[in-house]
Formats: structure tokens, sequence, C-alpha cells
């Protein structure tokens, strides 16, 4: 199976090598990359095939990764009008609607590439991430199986049926890590305003929101059920949680994923607009 990625930046770099680990092969992935330095050091890391600019063997692969900037797509899909055939094209780009996907590949008539969307995480870059993906309907189970399995290289997925839900995706997991990093600072400056000194209140944060999120994966208890079982009646968590209620905190949480939704089909649309 060939395939093929169109830009080779942070993304692309952190799927060709959690791919390379896990039985895709080096020698069939190309990866069309404009940087020439970004081009050598996946040559020289990974064992792939680089290119400046596209070739036959590539509108010939059986997979396109689209890694490229949003703003840089509708320019970097030029060379493919028209010339893709039986395709899975493999968008990473947030925020990018299939149908402008599609409309710039001049996606037109019976035999024309086959489109999946996705929307990676940050954590991705260490292989942590999650992705919520959607398939086109002419996506079939077998290229629905190799999409995720491109995806699964840089953590976990999650499926969604309706293109849309791809915004409630953005609003959790594609800006949530934004939120914990705030829920870190937050945590870490609580600790300073208590007389721990940096060093310490780092570890404390970072370690406490890695390791509740382990346990909250590897329990069969829901995040609620671990929540009242470290919250003894009277106690120093009831004492906090009894204050996050009063402030709002969860409505507010949920206001803040409702706005960064909200921005997500604006943003969609706005990019396909050309
Ligand atoms: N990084 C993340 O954590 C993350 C998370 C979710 C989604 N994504 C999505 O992943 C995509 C890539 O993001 P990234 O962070 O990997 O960006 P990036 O590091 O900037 O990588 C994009 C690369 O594509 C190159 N490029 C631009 N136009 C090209 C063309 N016509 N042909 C070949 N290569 C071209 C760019 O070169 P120049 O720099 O020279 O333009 C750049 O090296 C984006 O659409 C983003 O929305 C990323």
């Amino acid at each position: 199976m060939k395939i093929s990625f169109l830009g080779g930046g942070n993304m692309a770099s952190a799927l060709i090598g959690g791919m390379c680990g896990r039985g895709f092969e080096a020698a069939d992935i190309t990866v069309v990359e404009l940087d020439a330095s970004i081009r050598e050091r996946l040559q020289t890391t990974y064992g792939v095939a680089v290119l400046a600019a596209p070739d036959a063997g590539v509108f010939g692969s059986d997979v396109l990764v689209l890694a490229v900037k949003p703003q840089q797509m509708k320019a970097a899909l030029a060379p493919f009008v028209g010339v893709l055939r039986e395709t899975l094209v493999i968008s990473v780009a947030a925020g990018l609607r299939l149908v402008d996907i599609g409309r710039w590949l001049g996606n037109t008539g019976a035999a024309c590439p086959r489109l999946v969307r996705c929307m990676p995480n940050t954590p991705a870059l260490i292989g942590a991430g999650v992705t919520g993906m959607f398939a086109a309907p002419e996506v079939d189970t077998a290229e629905r199986e190799i999409a995720e399995r491109i995806l699964a290289a840089v953590g976990s997925i999650v499926w969604v049926d309706d293109e849309t839900r791809l915004d409630a995706v953005t609003g959790i997991s594609g800006s949530g890590p934004a939120y914990v990093f705030h829920f870190i600072e937050a945590l870490e400056a609580a600790g300073l305003a208590q007389g721990l000194d940096a060093a310490s209140a780092r570890r404390l944060a970072v370690g406490t929101v890695l390791g509740a999120a382990r346990l909250a994966e590897a329990s069969e208890d829901s995040p609620s059920a671990l929540r009242e079982k470290v919250t003894s009646k009277g106690g120093t968590t009831a004492a906090a949680l009894a204050h996050l209620a009063a402030t709002g905190w969860h409505d507010t949480l949920i206001g803040a994923v409702e706005a960064a939704s909200a921005r997500s089909r604006e943003l969609g649309e706005q990019l396909g607009q050309d």
C-alpha cells in the first residue's frame, strides 16, 4: 500500500514516526514537503522518500494524507485537481470541511477520491493523542480501517457519524489540551500561594492530572464515581468541590466548549469560502 503525505511538518512527522513503529513500511511512504531541511530530517530519521513537489507516483498513491495548514490547503491541492482516482484521502487539517476539500480536488464523476476528515490534538506529537474521525459515505469498511490504523499510530480514535460533530470534537479534545494546561497552571499557582516552591508545585500539579487521567482510563468506575470516592463528608476535597460548585465551574467549562465548537463552525465556513 503506497501512502503519500502532503506536508511533512509536526503532525505528519508524528504520524510517520508512529506508523514506522507499527507495521507500516518506510519504503511505502512518500512525503511531499516544501522545506528542504524537513525533507532531509524525515529521510534521515525514518528512511521515507521525500519530494519537493508531487509526481506521478504520488498521484497514484493508495492513500494521500493531507497535512498542510488549513490556509495552505487550496494552493497545495492545485496539482491534484482531477488526477486522483481511487485514492483514499485523509485530511488532518483543522476545520476544513470535506465538501470544500472535494471541490478543491475537482472531485466529480464516478472515479473520485474517498475522503476522511480527522481532528487530532497536540498530544499526538508524543503518541498520546485522541482523534475524532469522520468518513464520507462512499468510504468502505476496509478504507475506514486503513484510516483508523494510520491515526491510531499517534493515539486513540473516536468515529463520529456526522461531519458537523467534528465541531464538538474540536471543542472537547482539539482545544481541550489548552483547558487542561490552564487547569495545571491554576493548580500550580495555588501551590505557590500555599507556600510551595515552584518545582514542587509543578510536579504536584502535573502528576495529579496525569495520575487522575490514567486512573479514569483504567478504572471501571465513572469519573463521577471516582470523584465521590475521594470526597469524604466534611473533608478537604468536599470543601474544595463546594467552592467550585459555588463558582459555577462545571457550567463555565460547558460554556467554554460551546464557544470553541461555535468558533470551529465559523472557521469551517470561512476557510471554505475560496
Ligand atoms: N500540530 C498539531 O498538534 C495539530 C493538531 C490538530 C490538527 N493539526 C493539523 O495538521 C495540519 C498540519 O499541522 P502542523 O502542525 O503539522 O503544521 P506544520 O508543522 O506547519 O506542517 C505543514 C508543512 O507543510 C508544508 N507545506 C505547505 N504547503 C505545502 C505544499 N504545497 N506542498 C508541500 N508541503 C507544503 C509547510 O511548509 P512551509 O512551512 O514552508 O509552509 C510545513 O512544513 C494542519 O492542517 C493542522 O490543522 C495539527
